[in-house]
């Protein structure tokens, strides 16, 4: 495959139900395009491991599976983004997660094409950099074992799944021997409820982009590598001359 990591992309967008596979193929697109991974969900993990405000009110909702509120995601996400390593795109995984939070983006975008005029150059770059929203479908059947098998290394962040890409040495990463870790909100129960947020709050999310025309649906119900292929076709396809 061509490596075209020296080429600016725009915002990708991945989008699908938890277990879709949004965080495992955001690491494939930070190796191909060298773009930062930004996970929502990361992020506030690393915020309730620290212990700051925002993870303290957040993880009382994340132990339940709900969604933290817009206006949390939004500092959080807003700061992550001005930082230098964006200038290139980026790969969003966990967000926009509801409608409000997509129309939030897209005024952000806007905001920065037009800081200083909205001249015919920013509107055709706004055009062109617009994200390209990546659908990832997955039967439900999938999920629950995708959840539920679920391991990753605490030292290199790498993803295994006991029943689909499982450790060559059991629970130990491949690359660091570091003992593997399970997310705490992947328990069944708490698994229903996020499913259910999913279903009310982030499903509308796509209506908001098949409108505009950016939604491209990836069979997320292959293998790891052929989801792969889909994922970086959509992204040459919707940025065939960068951004
Ligand atoms: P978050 O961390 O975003 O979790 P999620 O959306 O539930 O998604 P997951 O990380 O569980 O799944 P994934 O799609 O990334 O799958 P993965 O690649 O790991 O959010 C956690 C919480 O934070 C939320 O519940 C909410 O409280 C809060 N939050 C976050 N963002 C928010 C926002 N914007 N607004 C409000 N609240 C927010 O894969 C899963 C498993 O399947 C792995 O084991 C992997 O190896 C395996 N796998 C992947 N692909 C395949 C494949 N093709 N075939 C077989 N196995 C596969």
């Amino acid at each position: 495959m061509v490596n075209r990591a020296a080429r600016n992309i725009g915002p990708v967008v991945l989008l699908g139900p938890p277990g879709a596979g949004k965080g495992t193929q955001a690491k494939q697109i930070v190796d191909r395009y060298g773009v930062p991974q930004i996970s929502t969900g990361d992020l506030l993990r690393d915020h309730v491991s620290r212990g700051t405000e925002i993870g303290l009110a957040a993880k009382a909702i994340m132990a339940r599976g709900e969604l933290v509120t817009d206006e949390l995601i939004y500092g959080i996400v807003a700061e992550r983004l001005r930082q230098a390593d964006c200038k290139r795109g980026f790969v969003l995984d966990g967000f926009p997660r509801t409608a409000a939070q997509a129309g939030w983006l897209d005024a952000l975008l806007e905001k920065t094409f037009f800081e200083n005029l909205p001249t015919p150059e920013n509107a055709a770059t706004l055009e062109k950099c617009a994200p390209v929203v990546i659908q990832l479908l997955v039967d439900y059947t999938q999920l629950l074992p995708r959840l539920t098998g679920r391991r990753s290394c605490p030292t290199c962040g790498r993803l295994y799944n006991l029943h689909f890409q499982p450790p060559l040495v059991n629970e130990l990463c491949d690359v660091d021997g570091s003992k593997l870790v399970v997310r705490s909100d992947d328990r069944e129960e708490v698994i229903a409820e996020r499913l259910a947020a999913y279903e009310a709050q982030t499903k509308p999310v796509a209506d908001y982009y098949r409108v505009r025309r950016r939604l491209v649906p990836v069979n997320a119900d292959r293998p790891v590598e052929e989801v792969t292929a889909q994922v970086f076709d959509a992204i040459d396809s919707h940025y065939p001359a960068g951004c």
